[in-house]
């Protein structure tokens, strides 16, 4: 089973992003199976791979509100061993969209076991905020940094 971390701070600025980027570059350096899922409305760690939020159409909205999008069908790969669950503009909505909903503290954790065992490292990059997604990036976690 991958280990599972998610990069959080309620500050913003403080290099959650960066480290996130630069720490699963490595750990596929090393030659792991890393999973980078940007959980961050802005974006960043999305551009930092070099793929455009604004002209991608689908990524983690349609994975945490519509139950037929599977996390497989919306990752896109930075590399072999180096793979990306993007962030799109839509995302900004679903904390909003997201409170109505049955479990939607658990959504990112119940989505990622159908992946779980293909990786050696999830990576969470999450908002400076202790909204829904932040909620969802903690609960998704089995491990969890100080950045
Ligand atoms: N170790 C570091 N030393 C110096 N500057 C850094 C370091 N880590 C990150 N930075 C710089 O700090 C700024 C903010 O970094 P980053 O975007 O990673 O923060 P963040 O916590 O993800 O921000 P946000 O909360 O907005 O998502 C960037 O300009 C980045 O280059
Ligand atoms: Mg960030």
């Amino acid at each position: 089973m991958g280990r599972v971390i998610a990069i959080v701070n309620q500050k913003g600025g403080v290099g959650k992003t960066t480290t996130t980027v630069n720490l699963a570059a490595y750990l596929a350096e090393a030659g792991k199976r890393v999973l980078v899922i940007d959980i961050d409305p802005q974006g960043n760690a999305s551009s930092g791979f070099g793929f455009d939020t604004k002209i991608l159409t689908q990524g983690l909205y349609e994975v945490l509100l519509e139950p037929q999008t599977t996390v497989q069908q919306v990752v896109k790969a930075h590399s072999d061993n180096l793979h990306l669950l993007p962030s799109t503009p839509d995302l900004a909505g679903a904390a909003i969209d997201l409170v109505g909903q049955h479990n939607r503290e658990f959504r990112l954790r119940e989505n990622l076991r159908e992946v779980i065992d293909l990786y050696d490292f999830i990576l969470i990059d999450n908002p400076p905020s202790l909204g829904l997604l932040t909620i969802n990036g903690l609960v998704a976690a089995n491990s969890f940094d100080y950045a």
